[in-house]
């Protein structure tokens, strides 16, 4: 199966080429991440591309991640951490215009998911925002992977200064993981080379029959 050649193929990229990703393939990873199932279908979360060199660099003082600035592409992935009754109100709209539902219809709907949701606190909801954006990463790999285009999935970053530089605070967001993209730097990534680690299917995944 040719998903899995890709998923072979890919590898946490360490070090990248200065080799951009094309307008045409970031779009298409972005529709890809924006694919994602999420909880709900509410998508709680948003993501955040970064080209410009100098706020890349910016980004990557302090991490021992040098893919942040080295990157052709940053994705942030950023959580809501406060849902508002307006933020479900804005979810059952769109599903009544894009399914052509009456609002009406959706009522019961509404009022299950203002119960689920709205009973939370604000770290509860970033908990569960962060890990729909965690889903969306995943997607990010795998279709970066399809697209031959390299990608290095980081949690070593300073979220804090993330949240200060891009402004994510006032938008109730919070950065949760970092997706890097490029191209390998095939000699100097000693990586590149390396086979893949993984424990057996067999060990990983009990069959119940
Ligand atoms: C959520 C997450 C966070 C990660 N954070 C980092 C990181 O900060 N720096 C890094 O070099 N690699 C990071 N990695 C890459 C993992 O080390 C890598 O995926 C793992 O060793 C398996 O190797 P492979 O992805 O090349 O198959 C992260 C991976 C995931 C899924």
């Amino acid at each position: 199966m040719e998903l899995i050649n890709d998923l072979k193929w890919r590898y946490a990229t360490k070090k990248f080429s200065n080799k951009s990703v094309s307008e045409e393939d970031l779009q298409t990873l972005i529709e890809a991440i924006n694919l994602s199932a999420s909880s709900i279908g509410m998508q709680t979360y948003r993501l955040f591309v970064i080209e410009n060199q100098a706020l890349k660099k910016q980004l990557g003082i302090g991490s021992f991640n040098s893919q942040i600035a080295d990157s052709s592409h940053l994705f942030v992935f950023a959580a809501f951490d406060v849902i508002r009754e307006e933020t479900i109100e804005n979810y059952i709209q769109l599903l009544a215009n894009e399914r052509g539902i009456p609002v009406t219809d959706l009522v019961d709907l509404k009022t299950k998911v203002c119960d689920f949701l709205l009973a939370r606190n604000d770290q509860e909801n970033f908990n569960w925002s962060s890990k729909q954006a965690y889903i969306g990463l995943g997607t990010g790999l795998i279709a970066a992977a399809n697209l031959k285009i390299d990608a290095a999935p980081l949690e070593g970053f300073d979220p804090e200064k993330f949240d200060k530089l891009l402004g994510l605070r006032e938008k109730n967001l919070k950065s949760v993981v970092l997706l890097a993209v490029g191209y390998r730097d095939e000699e100097m990534d000693l990586l590149a080379s390396q086979k893949k680690v993984r424990i057996s299917t067999q060990e990983f995944a009990t069959r119940i029959r």
